[in-house]
């Protein structure tokens, strides 16, 4: 699978949603003054700078050079780390490690969990929120429906969408305690006539790899017409998210 690429003002100005919605997760994260934090997957750091106004010392990490020069062009204050999900170490433990819309992008889950867990002090707190079982189900049937009339073959989509179940089991094997967790829908609103073409240029596009140009604006167009009945509503369109929201606790 190709590396994700990211374009950080497509992100900020087309889905800005995302790091909107993240202020609701940041009630659960309830970051206290002179707190060590980790904003994981901290993208263009609109909510590391939040957790900041806290009081809270931060570090923004990401995996997207692209994405952590926005950051540290607009927040030139604060503390930024490129870094991989999937296998980070920092120099210090933090008390809490803050999570928002990212780790449905993270297939190696395990890995993730255990270097989140090393992350934490004992007794440290992990809030994170991301696509759960179940998300953006009726985009990805539609996607493959209509590569597979294309290419004749099954495309996978890239993302980790786990249960609350197969969530909270990798979590408890390295020695989190889940606390919290919840699964829940929630229709997202994209932005303008084209919401659904930017959403699956933006974070779709390993799907379409193997088709040329002229071939992928169809199959955009086809992948629209499957979606309207579902996705299209009074002249706007929606992501049919769903999301799994998690508080956990190192308690080993
Ligand atoms: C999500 O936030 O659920 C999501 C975003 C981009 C791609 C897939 C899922």
């Amino acid at each position: 699978m190709a590396q994700q690429e990211w374009n950080s003002a497509l992100y900020d100005q087309k889905h800005s949603f995302v790091y909107e919605y993240g202020q609701d997760l940041l009630s659960l994260l309830q970051p206290q003054p002179a707190e060590l934090i980790l904003d994981l997957g901290c993208g263009t750091g609109h909510l590391t700078a939040q957790i900041a106004q806290s009081g809270a010392r931060v570090i923004g990490l990401d995996h997207s050079a692209q994405m952590l020069e926005t950051a540290r062009q607009q927040y030139p204050q604060l503390e930024f780390v490129q870094g991989d999900a999937s296998a980070f170490s920092l120099p210090e433990a933090c008390d809490a490690v803050f999570s928002n819309a990212v780790l449905h992008w993270v297939t190696r889950a395990a890995e993730a969990a255990a270097c989140i867990a090393q992350a934490l002090k004992p007794g440290g707190r992990f809030v994170a929120e991301f696509g759960g079982q179940g998300n953006v189900a009726n985009i990805v049937e539609a996607v493959q429906a209509v590569m597979t009339s294309h290419t004749q073959a099954e495309v996978r989509h890239p993302w980790y969408y786990p249960s609350i179940g197969a969530y909270a089991t990798l979590l408890e094997a390295q020695g989190l305690e889940v606390r919290q967790a919840f699964l829940f829908d929630r229709f997202t609103k994209l932005e303008g006539a084209d919401g659904m073409r930017n959403w699956l240029t933006m974070f779709a596009e390993s799907m379409f790899a193997d088709l040329p140009v002229e071939a992928k604006e169809t199959a955009l167009t086809e992948i629209e017409a499957r979606l309207r009945p579902t996705n299209f509503r009074a002249g706007v369109w929606y992501a049919d998210y769903r999301r799994l929201r998690v508080v956990a606790v190192r308690v080993k």
